[in-house]
């Protein structure tokens, strides 16, 4: 590891996925690879960072999930924790610590959370009329009902939550309920709940959001309103075997909602990876860094109130410096869905085509925001044959095979800089530059972008200089190019892992790419007299045939 500055740590999280299904293209854009871009340039001696994850272990979806496959809610959450470490890996994505929220650690935070929430009043009992199924003789929480949205008509939409407007809905809010096992209308019967006075936090919430300058303003705005339409407090009960116990005696045979539980699980989680307890060394390693939850739009109430609520009642821990929210990833302009059948699992993509490609793409098509993204076959084509094969890979490939043919793998020693080697790194400059500024503000599309602005700019210098007809200064312009090859491999590492690592592997520096500080891509990282490998070319082409593979993935669903 490259000397960071004193006293920057940084602290990455990304949403933590539910146990009960595969990741796909939309959870990779908008959640799982900004925070890997992020994280993989801070390595390079920006800062300490760390980057964990975890399994949504808990909750009510999932446990009706584990019955219907017959198995443990243990051993069901089990099994998709693994997949998911395997598939994110398998794109390049690594943790210092993927965990789960069902760990002892979180459940001794979360029920710690409970009882000092609880001992200050924040959170109170009270009478609730629950839905009960007299057919299946239970209680019916959340995902055990579907009805009406209250709020804007939509049918056949959960209980807890709708999907078409985005609002969480309260027990018993919702019309025209049926049970979701047996379809019957449920009766309703009493049941002691516990509910967080979530309306206390108003004032905190709102000064926080508004002083908070990092947090991105389309969310900003949407949560201010949500405040002034009054918040409700939030019933964190549920009648089910499957979650955290509440540690109440009264409580006995009740367990917490999931999204009680589930964001301490980013604090518990980080502490455990850096080797923190949960007292005082936690809560000091947690307060001095900068801390980062990505996530995408559907998740924006839970993390902007919920999540900052808890935290401000505890008291110790402190809320997130940044959540950069991002919108969600259409494909073929239709919305992702598992049950409408439309959509590419990480599982489906990786038999087909390379990691580097799919993170190319969607880290150029997903901007910082929470607009929507369209992931469009024939574009991922284009894009990635013509902006990564032909303006990068080319461009690094030609420069290395001139290293090797004209001067036996020796990189040469350069004449003079001309007006044209001074353009070229006047381009390499604002190349190191822009890409650390968009990166810094959370717009990794446009810090890719300027690395393929800089890609242009080498191959319009190669073109120019035409070594192929052996001017005098080929050396010259052998030596820049290569260079500039070594610089693109630093700055795309954050982007393309795999083909930067490969290429840094051909250039034979004898050091590892994570090594390099970032601000050295700027420089000519070879010397005259260095010995390089083998060229090899770094990326093939996304042929029809891929499409149709793609294609038939989408079809096969149907
Ligand atoms: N599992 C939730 C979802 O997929 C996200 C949980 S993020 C956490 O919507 F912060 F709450 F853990
Ligand atoms: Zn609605």
């Amino acid at each position: 590891m490259p000397s960071v500055p004193p006293g920057r740590r940084v602290i990455i999280t990304a949403a933590l996925p539910y146990a009960n299904n595969d990741l796909h293209l939309g959870h990779i854009a908008s959640t799982y690879l900004p925070p890997d871009i992020l994280y993989r340039y801070l390595q390079h001696g920006k800062a300490e960072a760390i980057q964990i994850c975890a399994s949504d272990d808990f909750g009510t979806p999932i446990l009706i999930a584990a019955e219907k496959a017959g198995k443990k809610p243990e051993d069901y959450v089990a099994y998709w924790r693994e997949r998911f470490e395997q598939d994110l890996s398998a794109l390049g994505i690594d943790y210092d610590l993927f965990y789960r929220t069902s760990s002892e650690e979180n459940v001794e935070l979360v029920q710690h959370f409970f009882k000092v929430l609880y001992e200050r009043g924040y959170i109170y009992p009270s009478e609730v009329h629950q839905f009960y199924c007299e057919i299946d003789k239970k209680f019916l929480p959340d995902r055990y009902v579907r009805g009406t949205c209250p709020y804007c008509g939509a049918q056949d939409q959960y209980s807890d939550g709708c999907e078409s407007c985005g609002r969480t809905l309260q027990p018993g809010q919702i019309l025209n309920p049926r049970c979701a096992i047996c379809g019957t209308p449920p009766i309703t019967k009493a049941s002691k709940h516990y509910f967080f006075k979530l309306s206390s936090f108003s004032t905190q919430l709102k000064e926080w959001l508004e002083s908070n300058k990092n947090l991105q303003s389309d969310a900003r705005n949407y949560v201010l309103n949500w405040i002034k339409e009054g918040l409700q407090d939030w019933d964190i009960t549920r009648d089910i075997s499957w979650g955290v116990e509440i540690p109440l005696e009264e409580a006995h045979g009740k367990v917490l909602y999931g999204w009680f539980d589930n964001h301490l699980c980013y604090i518990s989680t980080a502490l455990k990876a850096a080797g923190k307890s949960q007292g005082k060394d936690g809560a000091d390693y947690w307060n001095d860094a900068t801390v980062y939850h990505f996530i995408g739009k559907d998740i924006v109430y839970h993390h902007y109130l919920f999540l900052p609520s808890m935290r401000l009642g505890e008291g110790r821990f402190k809320l997130p410096d940044y959540i950069p929210t991002r919108g969600h990833l259409l494909l073929q302009d239709k919305k992702i869905s598992k049950s409408r059948r439309w959509g590419i699992t990480i599982r489906e993509y990786l038999p087909v085509l390379p990691p580097d490609y799919l993170r190319f793409y969607l880290t150029r098509i997903t901007p910082y925001a929470q607009t929507d993204s369209n992931f469009d076959l024939e574009e991922f084509q284009a894009k990635v044959n013509n902006e990564l094969v032909a303006n990068i890979g080319n461009f690094c490939y030609r420069s290395l095979v001139f290293v090797k043919r004209e001067y036996g793998l020796t990189i040469p020693e350069p004449g003079e800089a001309g007006e044209a080697e001074k353009t070229l790194l006047a381009a390499l400059k604002k190349a190191e530059e822009e890409t650390t500024r968009q990166i810094e503000s959370g717009s990794y599309d446009r810090a890719l972008k300027a690395i393929l602005d800089f890609g242009t700019s080498c191959n319009q210098y190669f073109q120019a200089k035409a070594p192929w007809e052996k001017r005098p200064d080929m050396a010259t312009t052998i030596y820049y190019a290569s260079n500039c090859v070594a610089s693109l491999a630093v700055l795309l590492h954050p982007f393309i892992p795999f083909g930067a690592e490969e290429l840094w592997e051909q250039l034979s520096t004898g050091k590892d790419l994570s090594d390099l500080p970032w601000e050295e891509s700027k420089e000519q990282l070879l010397k005259p007299g260095h010995k390089i490998a083998e060229p090899k070319p770094l990326f093939r082409r996304v042929e029809d045939a891929d499409l149709a593979a793609l294609q038939r993935i989408i079809e096969g669903k149907k």
